[in-house]
Formats: structure tokens, C-alpha cells, sequence
């Protein structure tokens, strides 16, 4: 076990429609059926005001999409319905538009994440060296399924494409850190401490407050 910084960033792999990956499909219902206020709100004074400066650095404002979307999930702890539309009246783009970049990478989440967000990369090399195991075993651990959080909101578990750690596979990604060369015996540590550091710490809410 060797956590080390996450690289934050692999592609998500969409497969729309697939119940595999009903983490992706529920919360986004409301994105296509919603029908946005144009409450400005959305993006208040402050928040502009830093996208703004972020704008700045770039030729084309729009380019400022990312580190946008990342304000925006900051701000709210998770890509809104709300919030994609009110960047895409921002940037004059669609909607849609928006939601392909979000869409594209792990990073960004369109429901509520556990405080704790697991990752296992489930790509080839990872796959071949036991992802599959990992998953079930943290699922088993946690009595969830890929795309749930527990039900107080500690940990959320979610399976994503190649986290650029091939050559520890099996490998996982818990926030900011990856945990590679997984064993089940290290899963159970892994999780173990991260209960104690919740028992031991006063909780930091999530985004919806647990
Ligand atoms: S295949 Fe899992 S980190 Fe690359």
C-alpha cells in the first residue's frame, strides 16, 4: 500500500443508457429535463468575480471552462444542473456543450460524493491484475454497489478508466491519493483508517450535510 498524489484526471469512458453505470445515468435525468430559471444567482458576485481573473490567463474566455466547472463543483460540492446552465449562458455556449467537457472527466461528480470518494481504475492492465476483485471486495466492505455512497455519507465508490498508474495495478484513487499493488487485506486498512480518522476527527459536512 503506497498512497501517493493523484494525477486527477482520467477520461470517464461513457456508455449512456447502461444500467453497468447507474451513477452516471439517474443524476443526470435532471440536466436534460431541466428547465433553468435564469437566476443569476447561480453565479453570484464572488464566484464571478474569480472566474473572471481565471478568464484572464486565456486568449479565448472560454477556455476557462475547466477551472470553471471546478469552482463550480467547489463552490457546491457537485456539478449542478443549475450550475451547468448558468456557465453556458456564461460562455455562450449550450448547455450540452458544457456538459460533454463535464462529462469527459472523473474529477467532476452530478450527485452528492461521500466525503471519502473512491476510485478503482478499471481499465485493461488494472482489470487483468484484479480491479474486478477490488470492486467487489469494497462493495462487500461497504454494502454499496459502483455508483452509490454509504448511507451516512462517508464513502462513495465509483470505477474509472486509467489513472496512469498501470505498473502498481491493482490500483485506486481515495481523493487526492492513490493506493496501488492493492490487496484485500489492504483495502480493509485502507478503509479501516479512514473510519478511524472520521471517528477521531470532527466530520467535515458534505455537500448536502452529512
Ligand atoms: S490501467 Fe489502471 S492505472 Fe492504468
Amino acid at each position: 500500500m503506497r498512497p501517493v498524489a493523484a494525477n486527477r484526471g482520467g477520461s470517464r469512458g461513457l456508455r449512456f443508457g447502461s444500467s453497468a453505470i447507474p451513477f452516471f445515468d439517474d443524476p443526470l435525468v435532471p440536466f436534460f429535463t431541466y428547465q433553468w430559471s435564469g437566476d443569476a444567482l447561480v453565479l453570484d458576485a464572488p464566484f464571478l468575480e474569480t472566474l473572471e481573473r481565471i478568464e484572464a490567463r486565456y486568449p479565448d474566455r472560454r477556455s476557462a471552462m475547466l477551472p470553471a466547472l471546478y469552482l463550480l463543483q467547489e463552490r457546491d460540492g457537485y456539478i449542478t444542473p443549475e450550475g451547468m446552465q448558468a456557465l453556458a449562458a456564461h460562455f455562450d455556449i449550450s448547455p450540452m456543450a458544457v456538459y460533454e467537457v463535464a462529462s469527459f472527466y472523473t474529477l467532476f461528480h452530478f450527485s452528492p460524493p461521500g466525503r471519502h470518494q473512491i476510485q478503482v481504475c478499471r481499465t485493461l492492465p488494472c482489470a487483468l491484475r484484479g480491479a474486478g476483485e477490488v470492486v467487489t471486495h469494497i462493495c462487500n466492505r461497504l454494502d454499496i454497489d459502483v455508483g452509490e455512497r454509504t448511507s451516512d455519507g462517508t464513502f462513495s465508490l465509483q470505477t474509472v478508466e486509467c489513472l496512469g498508474s498501470c505498473d502498481t495495478a491493482p490500483m485506486m484513487q481515495v481523493n487526492d491519493l492513490y493506493y496501488d499493488n492493492l490487496t484485500r487485506a489492504e483495502i480493509d486498512a485502507i478503509l479501516d483508517e479512514l473510519r478511524d480518522q472520521e471517528a477521531s476527527h470532527t466530520k467535515r459536512p458534505g455537500p448536502d450535510g452529512y
